[in-house]
């Protein structure tokens, strides 16, 4: 298993070193191919909107969620966690496939609702939801709340009346505990413990406009695995049953979160997404010899699996000098743009794009840092990497989700990267690059 905790708790998933020269997975569903970035040329890229700069890949992004929705059977229902990559851009065109979203926060409620998602496809999930989000949740009617703690009942039943119910899904801390009164996944913070899962169901049970729809877990993060996410999936169904059945009310929907891994490292094998798609066939064949579970969906939630690949950040080399045997390549972005490779410490494929032709350099060892001040800002490192030079370009791969919405973007005060989205080779600047200076504009000196 590739970590076993959920993304805002990952772990470092491999040596920061990577053999960038090294044979590639390379499939048709991510924004690499042939030396261009979806279909465009990466120098021309840069040209157009300067570095840095992200480049997500509509097309493969598409492919990526008609794969998995080819794959699954027809009870699984797909819902884009936004979390993973907030860009409009790239969840119009996962609704465009049929795929729902996941939000956590008002802000990722409203690029759903404005990417024109309909709020019958919407669950909000997450810690700390803000009253202003369970308002907004419930005037709009979300296809479900996951509620984190009894006391969010209490707040979405205080929001609810007749012609305003609100769904609810109860998130489980640990689904192999679930109503059994176990205590809770070692380290998870996220959801409820048996005992009070069962104590907010029985209040749902009993309120007069809320209706109980099942349970939400999410305990594995990036698995390339499908037998530990089909195990996972068995698990959430079991202790959904186990809920429902305790505090009386007909189980119909089990969110069983993300989780889907893609391959980072250059030799890594991806999810066999048919193995996946049929064990969660087996759980749902085994759950429909009960009767009261005719009407049982299962949502995922994938983030990572569908925005990922689709995505690369692209930056400049600034310099190059030589310490401790290193060529130390100074980018014109860093970990303001691209925090993971520093947290959780994770390695990115990367590919250098020389701005003189083919890149026929010989490789030497290198580490590739940003325009930061601080030792953090290394985006990654390889014994061998062609040479850089000032003016080449560096891409980073696999960086379409929780890529610039998971970064640092102010400091230092440098600019945000661009964001740029194509499809059929045709690239659109989507979002602007962010200006340093409006944070200067929207500060205040005090007279006093
Ligand atoms: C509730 C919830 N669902 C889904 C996801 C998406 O996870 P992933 O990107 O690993 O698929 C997350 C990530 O943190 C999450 O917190």
């Amino acid at each position: 298993m590739r970590g076993d905790r959920p993304a805002t708790g990952e772990t470092p998933v491999q040596d920061p070193v990577t053999d960038a020269a090294g044979a590639s997975h390379e499939t048709p569903d991510e924004v690499w191919q042939a030396e261009q970035l979806a279909g465009c040329d990466p120098r021309a890229l840069a040209e157009r909107f300067g570095t840095p700069l992200y480049v997500y890949d509509l097309d493969a992004l598409a492919r990526r969620a008609a794969r998995l929705r080819a794959a699954l059977p027809d009870q699984v229902d797909v819902a884009y966690a936004v979390k993973a990559n907030p860009s409009l851009a790239v969840i119009a065109r996962l609704r465009a496939t049929g795929i729902g979203a996941d939000v956590s926060s008002e802000g990722e409620l409203a690029a759903a609702l404005h990417a024109g998602i309909a709020p019958a496809s919407i669950v909000v999930t997450g810690p700390g939801k803000s009253d202003a989000l369970l308002r907004r949740a419930v005037e709009l009617g979300v296809r479900a709340i996951a509620v984190d703690s009894p006391g969010e009942v209490a707040r979405i039943e205080a929001l609810t009346r007749a012609d305003r119910r609100a769904r609810l899904l109860f998130r489980v801390a640990d689904p192999g505990d679930s109503g059994a009164g176990r205590g809770h996944g070692a380290g998870q913070v996220f959801g409820m413990d048996g005992e009070d899962a069962l104590a907010a169901a029985r209040r749902a049970v009993e309120a007069e406009h809320l209706d109980p729809l099942g349970v939400h877990a999410f305990t594995v993060s990036a698995v390339l695995d499908a037998r530990v996410l089909v195990d996972h999936v068995g698990r959430t169904v079991a202790a959904g049953r186990r809920l429902a059945h305790a505090a009386g009310f007909p189980l119909r929907l089990v969110d069983v979160g993300g989780g889907l891994g893609i391959p980072y490292g250059e030799r890594d094998t991806p999810l066999d997404l048919a193995v996946f798609a049929a064990g969660v066939a087996r759980v749902l064949r085994d759950a429909a010899a009960d009767p009261a579970l005719e009407a049982l969906r299962i949502l995922v939630e994938p983030g990572r699996y569908l925005a990922g690949p689709a995505g690369a950040y692209l930056a400049r080399v600034v310099d190059v000098k030589r310490l401790d045997g290193r060529y130390v390549t100074i980018l014109d972005g860093g970990i303001n743009h691209l925090l993971a490779p520093a947290l959780p410490g994770r390695a990115h494929r990367m590919r250098l794009v020389t701005s003189d032709g083919p890149a026929d350099r010989a490789s030497v060892p290198v580490v590739l840092t940003g325009p930061l001040c601080t030792g953090l800002d290394v985006l990654g490192r390889a014994d061998a990497f062609p040479r850089p030079a000032p003016g080449d370009l560096v891409a980073f791969l696999d960086t379409g989700a929780y890529g610039f919405t998971q970064s640092m973007p102010w400091f230092l005060s440098h600019p945000g990267p661009a964001e740029v989205a194509a499809s059929g080779g045709r690239a659109v600047l989507v979002r602007p690059r962010l200006d340093p200076s409006d944070l200067v504009e929207r500060q205040r000196i005090p007279s006093w």
